[in-house]
């Protein structure tokens, strides 16, 4: 099919645009041209699905497919780089509606990978959104944070005199805490930040700068990112340091058209007319629910036509799509809108959008039909499902069986009937509904919400036998490499394990290939696995490996490896070793000054 037939229905009506001072196009070129007058090198958008071993769904920043690089791998375009990336975070599910939050966004950014640090990133941040040549956003509106400190990390002085030295006022600046350490997830590159925050308050700023008066918008992040958070919980210093920072696409178009809020740029108006043209209702009496649709439907199109195929379904990924489709369409209900009405707003994003997000168009497709299909299957069972729900609430609570019967026969998500509760003032029980879950046997929201909070919490066939590979992979690199080799961290999901040890330098490829070939030699034995319960005192004294500052209960399990190795384990394991097949090392890289990190599969 033509590409032009599915993206531009005949009977779409375009309406007079806003008149903007500046649009996304013309941001995004003016921070690229900045940055490659600082010597960056452009890199396109990745998927909003991270390929490299993330632990979480979504790529949520810009920093997320550079990790490998920031971890000391080389860029092929060098140490400066510079991108608009594609996002998507569904802790702020709850804030959309608001002025500042969305699910989908886009961060602009820019990189030093060993390169440049504080002094640079500071002032071309400074300069970039000051300078007449650019954004030329008046100092008076601007605030920035810096970090405080703590036990490892010292406080940022340096950042702070080079904000003084550009003209921000001492009451403009905050020293905070936690809130100025920076990590995508619960592990990987981190570091102090400082941010800069823009006054979007009626009149001028107020001389003291206040964290938190939400008038104050946050516009950009600059991270020093020379820490590595380890499996283990400890942070330790990087091989280089790094910058990494993001500005928010959304809120600084917002900031420069004087809109309080995206909702109110071009970058949403298209959809919003769309959706009071359905509706016959007006924005501004229906501000939550027309921006929620809104969100929701350019989330909704740019995970569809994503270059990686993902739909709806109950896992994982699939599962936040379905819950978004679907809350759009609750919302839907809520503006009174009785007919199908996704598709359309889908139409109108994809034509706003294909041009700078040239999938969207090639994908157009699948995203319609695919919406359609959900929508269609969720249309038949809203209506009844809410009837059900009124009469659940006079009951009080929502119970754990009557939160699994709206979930398993009305397609309400979860944390849709939550929402629905708390606009009655209710809870659900959430322990009755796992209950009601797990008697079900299916993985689904758990699996989502482990996968979130960082790595996987799945046990099965082959995560087993990954947890056995991995007692062996550390004494074949205690008897191979040195006998000083401690774990460090690990992670294990269905698919490789990941072993970070102490170790000053890189293995070389004899090396890998000699504790590969141990670790199969060992499988070939085919060792017994058995456990033992003891104190922790008496395993530590029979040599059971412990990992690395971790803090262990008086009684533990003892797993022994026919004589071959002790560890300190909670399991599980396979009960002999030739149940876990053929191992094979596939990377092996730095993760921090003194510390070695290892992937592997089995087969
Ligand atoms: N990675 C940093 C952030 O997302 C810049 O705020």
């Amino acid at each position: 099919m033509k590409l032009e037939a599915v993206i531009l229905p005949k009977e779409l009506k375009i309406k007079v645009r806003l008149v903007v001072v500046m649009n996304a196009g013309e941001l995004k070129k003016k921070y690229f041209d900045f940055f490659k007058s600082k010597g960056h090198a452009v890199i396109p958008s990745a998927s909003l699905i991270p390929s490299n071993d993330a632990s979480v769904l979504f790529n949520t920043a810009g920093m997320q497919p550079l990790v490998p690089f920031l971890l000391g791998q080389k860029h092929p375009l060098g140490k400066r780089l510079v991108s608009l990336q594609k996002c998507l975070r569904t802790v702020d599910f709850d804030n959309i509606g608001d002025n500042i939050h969305h699910t989908f966004f886009q961060m602009l950014g820019n990189w030093s990978l060993g390169d440049y640090f504080k002094k640079e990133a500071i002032t071309w941040s400074f300069e970039f959104l000051t300078d007449s040549k650019w954004l030329n956003i008046s100092i008076k509106r601007l605030a920035v944070t810096v970090y405080e400190g703590d036990k490892i990390v010292p406080r940022d002085e340096e950042s702070y005199t080079l904000w003084r030295s550009l003209g921000v006022p001492e009451k403009r600046v905050a020293f905070l805490g936690k809130d100025n350490f920076w990590i995508a997830g619960e592990t990987g590159p981190c570091g102090p930040s400082s941010e800069i925050f823009y006054w979007t308050g009626i009149g001028e700023a107020p001389e003291v700068f206040d964290p938190n008066d939400n008038n104050w918008v946050e516009i950009w992040n600059d991270v020093f990112m020379s820490y590595n958070k380890l499996d283990d919980g400890h942070v330790a210093p990087l091989i280089q340091k790094n910058v990494d920072t993001g500005m928010g696409l959304e809120r600084t178009l917002a900031i420069l058209n004087g809109k309080k809020s995206a909702y109110e740029t071009d970058l949403f108006s298209a959809i919003i007319d769309e959706i009071e043209s359905i509706s016959g209702k007006k924005y501004g009496e229906n501000l939550r629910e027309m921006r929620i649709i809104a969100d929701h439907i350019r989330a909704i199109v740019f995970v569809l036509g994503d270059e990686n195929v993902v739909l709806p379904s109950n896992v994982d990924r699939g599962y936040i799509l379905r819950r978004l489709i679907r809350r759009a369409a609750r919302y839907g209900k809520m503006l009174g809108v009785q007919n199908l009405f996704l598709k359309r707003l889908a139409e109108v994003v994809v034509l706003e959008y294909y041009v700078m997000y040239p999938e969207l168009g090639k994908n157009a497709e699948r995203i319609y039909s695919e919406l359609q299909k959900e929508e269609e299957k969720f249309q038949l069972t809203l209506e009844k499902g809410l009837h059900e729900f009124d009469r659940m609430v006079s009951q009080g609570l929502i119970s754990g069986v009557n939160a699994f019967l709206l979930f398993q026969s009305y397609g309400f998500p979860l944390e849709m009937t939550e929402e629905l509760a708390r606009e009655k003032g209710l809870n659900v029980d959430l322990k009755g509904f796992n209950i009601e879950f797990e008697k079900h046997q299916e993985l689904s929201r758990a699996g989502a919400e482990k996968k979130f909070k960082g790595g996987l919490g799945e046990v099965n066939e082959q995560t087993i036998k990954y947890h056995t590979a991995t007692h062996l992979l550390a004494e074949a690199l205690r008897r191979i490499i040195s006998k000083e080799i401690k774990q460090r961290g690990s992670n294990i999901t269905p698919e490789r394990l990941r072993f970070d040890f102490n170790f000053d330098r890189k293995l070389t490829l004899e090396e890998i290939k000699k504790v590969e070939d141990e670790v199969n030699r060992v499988i070939g034995l085919e060792l017994a696995v058995k456990r033992e319960e003891m104190d922790l005192e008496k395993a530590l004294k029979r040599g059971a490996q412990a990992e690395f500052g971790v803090k262990y209960p008086p009684k533990v399990s003892v797993y022994f490896i026919g004589d071959y190795s002790k560890e300190v384990c909670g399991g599980p394991h396979v009960e002999n070793t030739k149940q876990i097949g053929k191992f094979k090392i596939v990377k092996e890289e730095s993760v921090a000054a003194g510390i070695r990190r290892i992937k592997a599969v089995v087969e």
